[in-house]
């Protein structure tokens, strides 16, 4: 066999690819696009499914990639074995409608056997029973013995994902040899030992599985196959898994040398190992991806492995975060081929390390409590915590329901995930509730994408705004009817339409829909599966499918809407200029009265970058750059340096917004000729919104020449208060503040001149404690200094006594104590004593033996406090 590793491996797979005709193309994102069946990647063939069905033309008819992929179903298998794994990569070529099964099994035999150099011998398959044509080419063009082709059933042999495009298979098996074996005389492929293990899966794709599960055969039959990169490289390596291969072994090494734990050993601490070793790689490559932690979906499986990873960090003993550290050894293996990784390198270690914080704060929480319910169950001798108990431990403690699944599974328990599924469900009815929404009666049920699936509308709205069309269908209450009502709430769907559909963070549009007979508003517009539907009140009349209909767009606030998109792409470039490339749209929301922009940037931005930002975009609109749409492929888009969301890379047409020569980005909204339309940009807040991911609002156009009108109104208003002009609003403002200081100080020594007249009636109050004179006094309102010079002016009347006072002023207890000499030198210590008595309202103090100071808390106890002066003094007699 060849000695490489993962990394030639990979090369040589696509270069031998390449040589037959196949065009390279660099692995697609993690995040699927516009598939619903998929929260992640999970094979090479995910991404290129609408070149399977014919719904799109690919760029060539034969593809090779390289694809990283994220399988879940098993996550709390990940790492009790070492055959589990959630992140792979997974070689694959593709043919679509071009060669078939005969060139898919040679070239896979080709490769393994004369690049891979894997001996013939070693070298198994398996075939779907009833594919007499794929037995044909193994055992006459390939010349594999009879015995060595072993037909399997539907079960082992069609591949299939849950819908989509699918087909019989044949499989390539490697023999490790009998020492991996059950020792069983009929062990071949298909055998649950350790022996033969899958390499490559060669699809015969030929159909299309719908979402009830039938099966509809495609226009031309195509070839999709796929090989796990590690596993191949285990083979190659003669390592016995994929956790021995080199370049996880420098994980895995990491991992050891952070825990100063051995693999190998105890079953147990591998188990912790291999989690980490394994979450590593996903977690690091799901964040470059742009997903970041939550508590839904993706964000929710990059959570759960963080979390879990984390968590055995702990079990191994790492007390410290970890995680961002062992990023850096993923990255510097795999940067060879996403060089992506390197570039965004900072803010995947942030992202990572704020959430591996998150986690340390409340772990321990958690499992305290987890742990006292588990001592509960124990002692009642139950095996099973309620849902109640786990969906409190996931919604006070953010504990995951697996990781609780996973500790009670430690200790011989389980959980009531129904019970927990239904109180997760219960609130989130409640917060449906809570919500206001515009989805009323009328408009019920019109998320069900269904319903529209048979219409089509164009949009015509990116140059005109009013247009003579006809309905084609009518919805009220989720279902289609013919006619809507006087004062019905409803759906209406057009042939063409002007008004733009809630989409790209961009709002739906307001306006009218008219008829012969009937006027309705329109209150929102939204784009349901590519459908735009309208949500409208009647307001007079009636209205019918196929009536012509004049439809009219609210100009006002579409413009309004235009400025603030226009102004989100130059803040989006500007941010970019400013605080770096690393900055990537994470969300974003154009309204007609505000924009808001959340992007990844792993820092406050500072005060003087935002004035930065700000004056920036404001430079862009004075410079009245000339806006241009250009529709164009993905790869055109990509030279032209165009930037654009993730989940956008895949159309093959694409709609770029350029914007003088400063912003490219890919957008489907609608924006201003020139930005000079914009008029101005004012950013209104800046804010952290989660790990990694800052929020900023903005205004443009009208709302600006508000906020300024409104500025003016308070300044105007803030000076007919002070009674000055507002040139010298400034100097009016400072001058009252030395006013009111210089009030203040006058205030201050009026009390004490006023604590000097009481000093007298405070000595009359005095008592004697075994001979001693004490005087001890509670007064309202007296700060320190004012109690400090009554202390002074009743010491220096008297001749002889220990002082205590206490004045309550904002909420809070301050004591003074003095001593005469002549008591000092008796032992008694002002210091002790006030310690003391400021510890019985909680709090604290001290100072020397004739004079100290002290605060206290608790206002309601100073009485108490100082009636128990007599029995402190006594006891500093003793
Ligand atoms: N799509 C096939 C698989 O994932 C090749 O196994």
């Amino acid at each position: 066999m060849k000695k490489i590793g993962l990394h030639e491996i990979r090369q040589e797979f696509i270069d031998f690819f390449k040589d037959k005709g196949h065009l390279v193309i660099k692995s697609f994102p993690l995040i699927p696009k516009n598939d619903k069946s998929l929260l992640l990647i999970n094979a090479g063939m995910a991404p290129l499914k609408p070149y399977f069905t014919g719904e799109k033309t690919p760029p060539s008819k034969r593809i090779v990639t390289c694809q990283k992929c994220i399988r879940t179903a098993d996550i709390e298998n990940v790492g009790k074995t070492d055959r589990h794994a959630t992140f792979f990569e997974m070689l694959g070529n593709f043919s679509f409608g071009d060669y078939f099964k005969r060139e898919a099994i040679e070239w896979a035999w080709e490769f393994l056997t004369e690049r891979l150099e894997i001996p013939k011998e070693d070298l198994w398959v398996s075939i779907y029973k009833e594919d007499d044509e794929a037995f044909k080419i193994w055992n006459e063009v390939i010349g594999l013995e009879k015995e060595k082709i072993v037909p399997l059933g539907k079960e082992d042999n069609f591949w299939e994902l849950e819908i989509g495009p699918c087909g019989p298979c044949s499989e390539i098996y490697i023999d490790r040899g009998k020492k991996y074996g059950c020792g069983k005389k009929d062990c071949k492929p298909g055998c649950d030992c350790e022996r033969f293990i899958e390499i490559w899966n060669l699809v015969f794709t030929q159909y299309d599985k719908d979402k009830n599960g039938e099966y509809h055969p495609l226009e031309h039959p195509n070839i999709d196959t796929g090989m796990g990169l590690e596993r191949i490289t285990a083979i190659i390596e003669g390592a016995r898994n994929i956790f021995e291969i080199e370049e996880i072994q420098h994980i895995l090494k990491f991992v050891e040398k952070t825990s100063g734990k051995k693999y190998g050993i105890d079953p147990s601490v591998d188990t912790s190992i291999r989690v980490i070793t394994d979450h590593s790689r996903a977690i690091t490559f799901m964040v470059s991806d742009g997903i970041l932690p939550s508590n839904e979906g993706r964000g929710y499986v990059l959570r759960r492995l963080i979390r879990r990873a984390a968590r055995h960090g702990k079990l191994l003993g790492i007390e410290e975060p970890f995680l961002n550290k062992i990023v850096d050894v993923v990255i510097s293996s795999w940067k060879v081929e996403y060089p992506e990784l390197e570039e965004k390198k900072v803010q995947i270690k942030k992202v990572i390390q704020a959430e591996e914080e998150k986690f340390q704060e409340t772990i321990h929480q958690g499992i305290n409590i987890l742990e006292n319910y588990i001592e509960e169950l124990i002692s009642k001798g139950d095996k099973c915590l309620s849902g109640k108990n786990a969906f409190k431990l996931y919604d006070t403690y953010g504990f995951p329901l697996d990781l609780t699944r996973e500790i009670l599974e430690e200790k011989g328990l389980t959980v009531d995930e129904k019970g927990f599924n239904q109180q997760m469900e219960k609130q989130r009815n409640m917060a449906r509730k809570a919500r206001k929404s515009v989805v009323d009666s009328g408009w019920k049920n019109a998320q069900s994408t269904e319903l529209f699936s048979d219409y089509d509308t164009q949009f015509v709205g990116y140059d005109i705004l009013e247009i003579e069309t006809k309905v084609l269908g009518l919805f009220k209450q989720g279902e289609a009817i013919e006619n809507l009502e006087e004062y019905d709430q409803g759906i209406i769907i057009l042939k063409e339409t002007p008004f733009y559909g809630e989409s790209g963070g961009q709002v739906g549009d307001t306006g009218y829909i008219r008829g012969e007979n009937f006027v309705a508003r329109v209150l929102d517009t939204k784009r349901i599966d590519d459908v735009i539907v309208h949500f409208i009140n009647v307001e007079n009349g009636r209205v019918s499918v196929e009536e012509p209909v004049y439809a009219i767009v609210d100009k006002d606030r579409r413009e309004n809407i235009k400025r603030n998109h226009s102004a989100t792409h130059l803040l989006h470039r500007a941010l970019k200029d400013i605080l770096g490339e690393h900055v990537n749209q994470a969300g974003s929301i154009v309204l007609p009265d505000r924009l808001r922009f959340d992007f990844t940037h792993y820092e406050p931005v500072r005060e003087e970058q935002l004035k930065e930002i700000e004056r920036i975009v404001n430079k862009k609109i004075l410079e009245s750059l000339e806006v241009k749409i250009i529709n164009t492929t993905l790869n055109e888009s990509q030279k032209m340096g165009a930037v654009g969301l993730f989940e956008d890379k895949y159309e093959d047409e694409v709609r770029i917004v350029q914007m003088g020569d400063y912003s490219k980005e890919l957008c489907g909204g609608t924006h201003v000729d020139n930005t000079s339309n914009i008029g101005l940009f004012k950013i209104i807040s800046e804010s952290s919104i989660a790990a990694g991911v800052r929020r900023i609002e903005a205004i443009t156009g009208y709302a600006v020449y508000e906020y300024i009108n409104q500025m003016e109104k308070d300044i105007q208003n803030i000076s007919s208060i002070l009674k000055t002009d507002r040139s010298q609003l400034t100097d009016r403002i400072y001058n009252l503040i030395e006013e009111l200081k210089k009030k203040e100080k006058e205030l201050n020594s009026l009390k004490s001149k006023m604590a000097s007249s009481i000093a007298e009636d405070i000595i009359n109050k005095s008592v004697k404690v075994d001979g001693v004179n004490l005087i001890s006094y509670k007064i309202e309102d007296m700060d320190m200094d004012s109690l400090r010079n009554l202390g002074d002016e009743i010491k220096n009347t008297i001749d002889s006594g220990i002082i205590v006072l206490a004045s309550i002023d904002k909420n809070k207890v301050s004591f003074v104590s003095m001593v005469t000499k002549d008591l000092v030198n008796k032992g008694f210590h002002a210091g002790n004593i006030i310690k003391e008595v400021a510890k019985i309202t909680d709090g604290g103090g001290g100072g020397r033996p004739d004079m100290a100071q002290a605060g206290g808390k608790n206002i309601n106890k100073v009485e108490e406090a100082l009636s128990m002066i007599p029995s402190i003094i006594k006891k500093q007699i003793e």
